[in-house]
């Protein structure tokens, strides 16, 4: 049973800070590591759904020391102990029961669980996930309600707002009532693209609507001052940024934004510290280094594997002195097994892992991980 104190310190956490918001692909492990660098204050984990971490293996790679829930020789979600305190789980989920599996399975790991309420994509809506949640009330805070009762963790949960001012604040009222420790509203209705701009002005009604919890807003912060600037002009407690963080990571930083440049040589030296998956590194490294004329991104567009992306960046050097060990690591894990756990013969992809890792040829380091996400992200 977690007492008052516990909680009233829980809620704490939400206020003043400056967060980076949950994405699915970017906001994996080595981009998490960079915010925080950076001057994040917590850091939200991309959306994964309960069932997919429900039957992973725990292991720790001795090498790097990141903890990696593996199933069917797949990297569900990847964390490393350096993240521990200021790692925010998101939860996609349409079952109580099941999110709770899932939140027990990783809760030794982070530092609370976020439910999604806000994705508007069809793969989570067709599953009552996401914002299919917002109008299916009684199971969204069924959801919550077994969280805060079992977890003890603050719980949290993200949501959009509906063109009706009433009857956001009806569900508001509802959502917060489960003892959640904190709120993050997305200014936007599940209908809006995101080009069109955040209404902060709707988040006034809902801050005094529930004056207890803290309220973050999220929506088109861009800049380190947009953070202060949200928290002044609406009353939030908290502001949480998402593609202001993929056009620079270094928007966390209070001296200002530092070169895409340098921001790019930082990420790819967490992803190679980190071994992260290569086809998530590439696809992430090409949505947040978009000069598009330099020779950079020429040479980026064109790598087929850490070698030729670490050269494009100049960063050979980091390659042969830290990639080529802890590269190779991960590779004999992922290539020991296959997916029924049996020894596998390298092929295709795998092949040219493997020689990449001898230092032979071009290929990827792991190329499973991700593959459900990168799936997603297409839907
Ligand atoms: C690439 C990408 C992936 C996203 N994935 C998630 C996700 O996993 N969970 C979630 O709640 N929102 C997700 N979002 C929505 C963002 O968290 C955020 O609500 C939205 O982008 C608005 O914030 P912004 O104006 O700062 O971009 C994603 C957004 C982007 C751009």
């Amino acid at each position: 049973m977690v007492d008052d104190d516990t909680r009233k310190a829980w809620r704490d956490r939400y206020r003043n800070g400056n967060f980076l918001a949950p994405m699915v692909r970017l906001g994996t492990l080595p981009m998490r590591l960079l915010c925080l660098e950076y001057g994040a204050d917590l850091v939200w984990s991309p959306e994964i759904v309960d069932q997919s971490v429900a039957d992973t293996e725990r292991v720790v790679d001795e090498q790097t020391g990141v903890v990696r829930y593996i199933k069917n020789n797949r990297d569900m979600f990847t964390t490393h102990p350096n993240e521990k305190d200021k790692l925010i789980f998101q939860l996609g989920s349409a079952a109580p029961e099941s999110a709770l599996a899932a939140a027990k399975k990783v809760m030794q790991d982070v530092s609370g669980f976020d439910l999604n309420c806000g994705c508007p994509k069809q793969f989570s809506l067709q599953g009552g996930m996401g914002a299919a949640l917002m109008t299916d009330p009684d199971r969204l805070c069924s959801i919550l309600d077994i969280l805060v009762k079992n977890i003890d963790l603050p719980i949290t949960c993200k949501i959009r707002v509906f063109d009706d001012e009433e009857k956001t604040l009806a569900l508001v009222k509802r959502v917060v009532a489960t003892g959640i420790s904190a709120l993050t509203v997305h200014c936007r209705t599940k209908d809006m693209r995101p080009r069109e701009p955040a209404m902060w002005k709707r988040l006034d009604a809902i801050v005094k609507a529930v004056p207890d919890i803290p309220v973050i807003l999220n929506g088109d912060v861009f800049n380190y001052e947009d953070f202060d600037r949200a928290r002044r002009e609406t009353g939030a407690a908290s502001a949480m940024s998402a593609r202001g963080v993929v056009e620079n990571a270094s928007v966390f930083r209070s001296a200002g934004k530092l070169p895409a440049i340098e921001v790019a040589h930082a990420y790819i030296e967490n992803c190679v510290r980190m071994a992260n998956n290569y086809t998530n590194t590439k696809y992430s490294i090409m949505q947040m280094y978009t000069d598009t004329k330099s020779q950079v991104f020429v040479d980026m567009r064109s790598a087929k594997c850490y070698r030729d992306l670490c050269a494009a960046l100049g960063l050979s050097e980091l390659y042969e002195n830290v990639g080529t060990k802890v590269l190779t690591e991960r590779l004999d894990l992922n290539m020991n097994k296959n997916v029924r756990g049996k020894p596998a013969t390298p092929s295709g992809k795998n092949k040219r892992a493997a020689q990449e890792a001898r230092g032979k040829a071009p290929g990827a380091d792991n190329v499973q991980v991700d593959q459900i996400q990168a799936k997603r992200i297409k839907t």
